[in-house]
């Protein structure tokens, strides 16, 4: 493995400055490495640029925050792994060492594709569209009812197929050696690994708000995927014999034997594999546990408490009470038919609403965080059943403001509530 570290990973490493040598190379047409670095680069900066327009266009009345600028970075580093991983350097030494194709694959499934997932790319690049390009490919997405395509690729037991038998087909010696033989059959394999964790990813991101699992069942999802994923790192590591022969010329080029090749490889999937799934199954199991926390309060206990609260403190620091930011326990309404509703509703003629198609309105207050703020409508206290109050009778709270008493059904605005809700 150290002798790895001797070899000039040229471009990658620094890519300041190669980016511009390779792109000169690039441009001079020659060397065929700094060819495709130098396209890679380029490939690269193009893509993020359309993602950081998309950000900064869905950003733009609320601020940039924080967490757009996290996205920003994880979707750049997302990225950069992929074109490391599929780029010139590593695709050569994967050819030569088993164990180097394995940090390939490695660097695929638990580095680019959760950083990817995280950043949320459909929804940025669709903001980066002109907006009647946008409504024109939701027309065509609802004409083709692209919806009932796209719903397995949600299903998480689908979902965790996939990723499991891709992951173990690839890595059993007879479709591995065929990978190895044929060009394009590689390509299917490295896509196939990033397709299916980037859907395995996207599964443990969406909050349950959304229509994603609880953390219980991703929980589950995660661990069993782990335990799955590991056998043919645990076969690689104390298998008696060479399991992957094709690799015989590369690795004597580098002073080792196939099987402490293949051990290194066993490893390399074993213990950063591991480690990534075991560090997302503890975040998984403490937010479990806080959820658990905040639903275990009782509703009475928790309004003696605010009585007391409130009796025993200024007016002024009610604000400071929590209780409205947890997730609205004992409040029965569905977020993903809120989102549909308030299309129909057409609240996004008014409100600049996140997440909702053409919700860019600037009639009333932009709705991003409304989840977290400390009154409606600057007079009632932030709770789910004032939320269900003022979007049912508006005008009944404050007569004459411009929000329309629209006659919404209590079941209707009830989702609402539960969508407006998930933003914060
Ligand atoms: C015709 C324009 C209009 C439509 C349609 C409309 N609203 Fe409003 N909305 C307003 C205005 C104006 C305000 C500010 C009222 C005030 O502060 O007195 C407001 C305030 C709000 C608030 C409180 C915001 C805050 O910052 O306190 C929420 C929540 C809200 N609307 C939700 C909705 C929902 C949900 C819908 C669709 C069912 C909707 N609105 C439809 C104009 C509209």
């Amino acid at each position: 493995m150290l002798r790895i570290a001797n070899l000039d990973v040229v471009a990658l490493s620094t890519p300041g400055a190669d980016a511009i040598s390779a792109a000169l190379a690039f441009c001079g047409l020659t060397g065929s490495t700094s060819d495709g670095v130098a396209f890679s680069v380029m490939v690269l900066g193009a893509v993020t640029c359309c993602y950081t327009f998309g950000v900064f266009r869905l950003a733009h009345r609320r601020g940039v925050t924080a967490r757009d600028l996290r996205r920003i970075a994880a979707f750049l580093g997302g990225s950069a792994i992929v074109l490391a991983a599929m780029g010139p350097p590593l695709v050569a030494y994967g050819e030569q060492l088993f164990s180097m194709h394995m940090i390939q694959h490695m660097m695929l499934i638990i580095a680019a594709a959760p950083l990817i997932a995280w950043s949320r790319p459909k929804v940025m690049f669709l903001r980066a569209l002109p907006k009647e390009t946008r409504a024109n490919i939701g027309r065509s997405a609802r004409r083709l009812r692209l919806d009932r395509f796209m719903r397995p690729l949600r299903d998480p037991i689908l979902v965790w197929i996939a990723f499991c038998a891709g992951f173990v087909f690839w890595h059993t010696p007879g479709p591995y050696a065929l990978a190895m033989r044929y060009e394009s059959l590689g390509l299917l394999e490295h896509i196939t690994f990033l397709l299916t964790s980037l859907a395995f990813w996207m599964v443990i991101f969406r909050s349950s708000m959304r229509g994603g699992p609880g953390y219980g069942a991703k929980l589950l999802f995660v661990l069993t995927a782990a335990a799955l994923t590991d056998l043919p790192g645990a076969l690689m590591v104390f298998a008696p014999r060479p399991l992957y022969p094709e690799h015989a010329a590369g690795v004597a080029g580098w002073g080792l034997t196939l099987m402490q090749d293949q051990e290194i490889a066993g490893l390399v999937m074993w213990i950063p594999g591991g480690l990534a799934y075991l560090l997302v199954a503890a975040w998984l199991f403490v937010a479990w546990l806080r959820e658990a926390e905040n639903r275990a309060v009782l509703p009475g206990a928790r309004s003696i408490a605010n009585v007391t609260l409130l009796l025993l403190v200024a007016p002024a620091l009610t604000g400071c009470n929590r209780s409205r930011a947890e997730p609205i326990a004992n409040f029965n309404g569905d977020p993903e038919r809120g989102a549909t509703l308030i299309q129909k509703y057409g609240c996004g003629g008014c409100h600049d609403i996140p997440n909702i198609n053409d919700a860019e309105g600037n009639v009333g207050p932009p709705l991003s965080r409304i989840g977290n703020r400390i009154y409606i409508a600057g007079m009632l206290r932030n709770t789910p059943d004032n939320m269900l109050l003022w979007i049912r009778e508006p005008q009944r709270i404050v007569p004459g403001n411009a929000m329309p008493q629209m006659n919404i059904p209590e079941q209707d605005a009830r989702d609402i509530v539960a969508y407006l809700y998930t933003l914060n």
